[in-house]
Parts: C-alpha cells; structure tokens; sequence
C-alpha cells in the first residue's frame, strides 16, 4: 500500500470535524462530506474556532492553522481518496448505505476506514467487495486533544491496510492501540458499561447526580464525571452502544438503564441537545 496523502471524511458532525481537523493540520488533503449543507457550514466554524483555541494555547503554529483550513474542502458527497473515514452517526443501516457509497468511488488502491465505536467491522467489510482494505479506525472526543485512535481489524483486513491506517494516526499526532473486532472493542467494552452503571446509580438514588461525578472525579482522578462524559459523548450514542454489547454478548450485565433510555425518548440527548443530565441551555 502506498502513503496516504488524500482523505475523505463522511458526517460532518462533532467527531467528522475534528478528524478533518486532525488530518488537515498533520498535512493531509481533506475532503468533508454531509448531506446538510448547514452541518458543513457548522463543522467549518467549529474547526475555525478550535484551530483558534489551540494556536492561542501554543499548540499549533499559525500557519500550520492557516494552511489546514485552506486543505479541507467541504463537499455534499464523497469524493475518491486514498483513505475514505466514515464518521456517520452510530446507526448500522446508515453505515452501511454510506459503505456501498464510499466503495462506489473509491479507488482500487483505497482504503475504507469507520469511526464507529461499536458496529462489528467485518459486517461493514462485508458489504463490499475489498474486506482486506476496510478497517475500524475510531477517534476520541474532543478528537483534536484526546490521544489515542483505535484501530480494529476486521476477519480479512489485511496487515498492509492496518499499517497505513495506523502510520496516517500516528502522522496525526495519535497513539494507536489495536483491538479485536468484538462488541465495543477494548474502549467501549469498559467505558459505557461505567457510564450505564452511574445512570443506574442515579435511577437508584445511590446518590445524586452531582456526588455520582464528583466521586469519579476527585475519587478515581477522571477528567470528567461519567454523567458529564455520557453528555459530551451524547446519550443516544450510549445507549447504541449498551444495546450493540447486550446483544452481541448476550450478557444481562450489558442491559441499558432505563433511565438512559427515558432520556433518550424524551429527546435528552446531551450537550449537543442543550440537556442530557445537565442543562446546557444558558
Ligand atoms: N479544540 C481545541 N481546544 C479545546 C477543545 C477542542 N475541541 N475542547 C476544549 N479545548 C480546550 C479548552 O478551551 C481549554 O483551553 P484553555 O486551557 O486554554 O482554556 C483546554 O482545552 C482544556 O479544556 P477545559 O479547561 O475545558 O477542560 P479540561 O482540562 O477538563 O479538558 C477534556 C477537557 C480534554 C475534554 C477533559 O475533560 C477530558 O479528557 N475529558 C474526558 C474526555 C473523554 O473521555 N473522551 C472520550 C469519550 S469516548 C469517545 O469519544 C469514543 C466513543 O466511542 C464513545
């Protein structure tokens, strides 16, 4: 497999921005892709206003902030590249229906990559015709400071694929660890089981919402509270998360809270709904 120079990022929502955003600082050409033109619109300030926070901070150059935003380009479908990101929302149908797009216009040398955080790999490989060059390549969020990047292979990638995806991270400023392609790989296999049980935890009345984060934060020394966390990374992606680990594991551990699950119906899908398990509104 040849350097990855080209990369196509599906979904311009919070985590598709900042992979753009990662990849274009690192160097690399970047094509943004959604639907919603007002998605793109939003992904574009987003970037604009992080690259400013982290030039302010000393962490990038100005001009290595100037030259990535002039690298990405915003488009309303996927273009050909070398590496094609799916970074859509967590719903397998929907993933799916992108791959066959993604396969249509790539290229033969190219490779698939999906950010999913749960969707088995080999099922998305196997919707198209090159299983050996679709692999899961899963970022963290906030992706522009968290440090790592999940690369899974599915049955039939191959190591070659899973070199140049790991390389492009690593280009990227990223850590890799590899995980095998089981329900929640390594990271949500232990994350959201712990977020699950600190709803469980509220339902119950072990504590209130505030003790249940503060206990992890000074407690455990975690950045944020897993009831914060469960509201930065969206309720809605949790509770997809604890049904992919239910069903695939077929452990009753793994059932998802039903309070989760009331928040979610009453559309309390966190920070990027203005109210999770806090209020964001003011
Ligand atoms: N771009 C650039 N800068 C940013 C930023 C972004 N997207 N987001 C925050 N910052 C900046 C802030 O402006 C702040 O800058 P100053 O110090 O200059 O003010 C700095 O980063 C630190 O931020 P904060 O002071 O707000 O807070 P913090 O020190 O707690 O750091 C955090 C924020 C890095 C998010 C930290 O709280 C943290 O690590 N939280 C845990 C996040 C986590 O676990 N993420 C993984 C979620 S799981 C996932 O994503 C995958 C999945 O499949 C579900």
């Amino acid at each position: 497999m040849s350097e990855i120079r080209t990369i196509t990022v599906v979904g311009a929502g919070q985590m598709g921005s900042g992979i753009a955003q990662v990849a274009a600082v690192a160097g690399f050409d970047v094509a943004l892709v959604d639907v919603a033109p007002g998605q793109l619109e939003r992904a574009v300030a987003v970037i604009q206003g992080s690259l400013t926070k982290l030039v302010d901070r000393g962490a990038v150059e100005r001009d290595v902030a100037d030259a990535a935003q002039t690298r990405i380009r915003t488009k309303a479908k996927p273009v050909p590249a070398d590496l094609l990101i799916e970074a859509a929302t967590e719903d397998a149908e929907l993933k799916l229906r992108i791959f066959q797009e993604l396969e249509a216009v790539a290229e033969e040398h190219s490779i698939l990559a999906s950010n999913t955080s749960s969707i088995p790999i080999t099922r998305l490989a196997a919707a198209t015709s090159r299983p050996e060059r679709v692999v899961g390549m899963h970022f963290f969020n906030p992706v522009p400071l968290m440090k790592l990047v999940e690369v899974i292979r599915g049955l039939e990638t191959s190591d070659g694929t899973a070199e140049a995806v790991s390389a492009a991270a690593e280009r990227m400023g990223k850590t890799v660890a590899e995980a095998r392609d089981y329900p929640g790989f390594i990271s949500n296999r232990i994350l959201v089981p712990m977020i699950n049980e600190a709803a469980y935890a509220l339902m119950e009345g072990v504590g209130d919402r505030d003790a249940i984060d503060t206990v992890m934060k000074l407690g455990m020394n975690h950045p944020m509270g897993p009831l914060q966390l469960a509201d930065l990374i969206g309720l809605d992606t949790c509770l997809a998360i604890m049904e992919v680990l239910h069903q695939g594991l077929g452990d009753s551990k793994y059932r998802p809270c039903p309070l989760l699950r009331s928040y979610v119906d009453a559309g309390r899908l966190g920070r990027k709904s203005g109210r999770g398990f806090y209020d964001y509104s003011g």
